[in-house]
């Protein structure tokens, strides 16, 4: 079952629960007068992903579709989705372009420089290159400027089926998650690197007002010390490994 929630003004949060993953997989549509989707969500997932889209727009008016990192669950649905939407262009680092979406992808996509802002009418796109946060050498984050909401794909990451949104402290629903995952099959995830914890501090420093999260609950409220938060976190627990 897919819901699709206005978590911001022109910002559609697509949220599919899998039971199977006992996760939710939550794309973003940016409604402007260049639609930008985040995340196309698993291969399979697409006609639910197309359907829920064409509740807010065209589905064959996506201009832009950008993902942090290379995995089917930010991109599997791409080559879909460049089908359906003729105009569609893929978005992600030179990296991602360089060493999977331009060989996966049937069109190539658009690499961005770290830092560059991408103009979609009323809102503006700002790409983050964040390599290896949450995870991934390609990664990189989008945040869009006009109203301040960073895309933040797996960081934040919580289980369940929750509410769209919470104007509530997420640190500690996160921090057990994280502990939870350490004691996974899926453990190890997230690699604590040199530079692990200057990209998240440059991240809170763009000031979020929401945190549009891929697994879990958006956040609505300081997305600076939120992220301050899950810095510590991240550091008390993965950093101390
Ligand atoms: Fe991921
Ligand atoms: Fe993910």
């Amino acid at each position: 079952m897919t819901t699709v929630t206005e978590i911001v003004s022109d910002v559609y949060r697509i949220s599919t629960y899998a039971p199977d993953y006992g996760i939710q997989f939550n794309q973003f549509l940016v409604k402007d007068e260049e639609p930008f989707l985040m995340h196309t969500g698993f291969k399979r997932m697409f006609a639910a992903t197309r359907d829920a889209v064409a509740a807010v727009l065209d589905p064959a008016r996506v201009r832009w579709i950008g993902f942090s990192h290379f995995e089917s669950d930010e991109c599997g649905a791409l080559n879909e989705w460049l089908a359906a939407a003729p105009q569609a262009q893929a978005l992600c680092s030179f990296v991602g372009a360089v060493v999977n979406v331009n060989d996966f992808a049937v069109r190539p996509a658009r690499a961005l420089a770290d830092g560059e802002v991408l103009p979609i009418g009323r809102g503006r796109l700002r790409f983050l290159a964040t390599p290896h946060v949450p995870h991934g050498w390609d990664a990189g984050l989008f945040f869009e400027e006009t109203e301040r909401t960073l895309l933040c794909s797996d960081l934040f990451f919580q289980p369940g089926d929750p509410a769209p949104v919470t104007h509530e402290d997420l640190v500690d629903r996160v921090r057990a998650a994280i502990m939870e995952g350490q004691a996974s099959p899926l453990a190890k995830d997230m690699p604590y690197t040199p530079y692990t914890d200057a990209t998240l501090q440059r991240l809170a420093d763009l000031q979020p007002r929401t945190l549009g999260t891929m697994h879990g609950s958006s956040f609505a409220g300081d997305g600076g010390r939120a992220l301050r938060e899950l810095a510590r976190v991240i550091r008390e627990t993965l950093g101390q490994r």
